[in-house]
């Protein structure tokens, strides 16, 4: 083996190391947030479908060797079933996202789920192997896989958002691990292409005047009311929620002036009010006083 090979091949053991550890140290900062009881099914399950699908990328399957690529494989795939059913069946507001005003996080969410079934179609169907060759679907196979692990770190990283550490850990673990990607795989063209389309989409979804138009239908639906009592919060000073009281904006109620200004990502009435609500009710229990609903989407919704 020349200099340079060996090199490489260390690079890429050693990237591939950093990255789980780096995959784990984010994924660990973020169980480690209290939630609702119901939630730390779905959250386990998800982060085991991470782990699960960055593990395969480190025990490649070579003639003479155990079939772990494969165990690794479908384990991956049980905890993503039992995660997206823990989430869509028993949180039933969930749909109520699949719009065109469906959050970036939850599009990488569904990116990797499509990706899954790509990397098992391809692997599974004797039709399609027999059309692409063993080549190509050797190499869509990878290459897709990648792609899951891409989205679904994002996915998580995206979720984790105010969580800067979890983040941060969440998406230099997926740097490593792409890393370790590029000096191993030999389609690369293919990898960096599929990963930029990928990125790309997913930045012209979530900025600019492309925002705007998806969030209009978040705009126009509805506001459900009584999911906020000002009994429950009694003993808080009005202020510490009522910015409008203190910045002159007036008394008009919280929603209907923040779904007027539901323009962008970052602005969008869901998202603010989920950080706003949820982020007080989780100090609360970490600090064992009582607490509201902290992730259980019905908790809030649906009363
Ligand atoms: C925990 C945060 C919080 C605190 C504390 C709070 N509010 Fe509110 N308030 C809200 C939210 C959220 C709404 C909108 C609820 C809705 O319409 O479903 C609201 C709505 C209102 C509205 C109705 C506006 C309208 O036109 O519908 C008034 C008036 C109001 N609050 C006054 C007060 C006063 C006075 C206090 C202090 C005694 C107070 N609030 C304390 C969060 C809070
Ligand atoms: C008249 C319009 C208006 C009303 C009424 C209003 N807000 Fe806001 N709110 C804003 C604007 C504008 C911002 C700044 C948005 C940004 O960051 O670009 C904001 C920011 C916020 C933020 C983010 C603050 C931060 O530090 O990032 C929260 C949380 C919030 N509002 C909650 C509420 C709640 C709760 C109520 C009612 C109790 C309320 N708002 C009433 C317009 C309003
Ligand atoms: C500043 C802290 C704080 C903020 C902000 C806050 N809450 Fe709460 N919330 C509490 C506390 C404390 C309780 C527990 C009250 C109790 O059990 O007596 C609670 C309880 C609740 C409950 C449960 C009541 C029950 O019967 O179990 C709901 C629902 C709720 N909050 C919704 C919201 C929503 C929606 C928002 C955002 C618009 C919000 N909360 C913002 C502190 C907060
Ligand atoms: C702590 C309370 C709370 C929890 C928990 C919560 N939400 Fe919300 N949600 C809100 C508030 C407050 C709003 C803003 C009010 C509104 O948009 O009507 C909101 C808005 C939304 C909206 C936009 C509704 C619209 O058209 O205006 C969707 C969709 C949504 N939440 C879905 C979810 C899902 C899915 C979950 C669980 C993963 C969840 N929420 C958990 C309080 C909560």
């Amino acid at each position: 083996m020349s200099l340079r090979a060996r090199w490489l091949q260390m690079l890429a053991s050693q990237a591939g190391r950093a990255g789980l550890v780096s995959l784990t140290l984010g994924l660990v900062v973020l169980l480690w947030q209290p939630t609702d009881a119901g939630w730390w099914a779905a959250r386990l399950l998800g982060a085991a479908a991470l782990m699960l699908t960055a593990s395969t990328l480190f025990l490649r399957p070579a003639p003479g060797r155990r079939p772990l690529h494969r165990i690794f494989g479908w384990a991956a795939l049980a905890a993503l079933v039992g995660h997206v059913t823990m989430t869509t069946a028993f949180q039933p507001v969930f749909w109520r996202w699949l719009s065109p005003a469906v959050p970036i996080e939850i599009v990488a969410g569904i990116v990797a789920l499509l990706a899954f079934l790509v990397v098992l179609l391809v692997q599974r169907s004797r039709v399609i192997r027999r059309r692409l060759g063993p080549f190509a679907s050797l190499s869509v196979h990878r290459t897709a896989g990648y792609l899951l692990m891409a989205a679904a770190a994002i996915h998580i990283a995206l979720i984790s958002g105010m969580i800067m550490l979890a983040a941060a850990a969440l998406l230099a673990g997926l740097a490593f691990l792409l890393i370790e990607g590029l000096v191993r795989e030999r389609h690369i063209l293919r990898l960096v292409i599929t990963l930029g389309l990928f990125v790309g989409a997913i930045a012209w979804l979530a900025m600019g005047s492309m925002a705007e138009t998806r969030l209009a239908s978040l705009r126009q639906a509805p506001i459900d009311h009584a999911r906020f009592l000002h009994t429950d919060h009694t003993g808080l000073a009005c202020a510490g929620c009522h910015h409008n009281f203190v910045d002159r904006t007036g008394s008009e109620n919280c929603l209907t002036c923040h779904k007027r200004i539901s323009v962008s990502e970052t602005t969008r009435i869901d998202g603010m009010f989920h950080a706003f609500c949820s982020d007080c009710h989780r100090r609360d229990k970490q600090v064992g006083r009582k607490f509201g609903p902290i992730d259980d989407c019905n908790g809030c919704h649906g009363r």
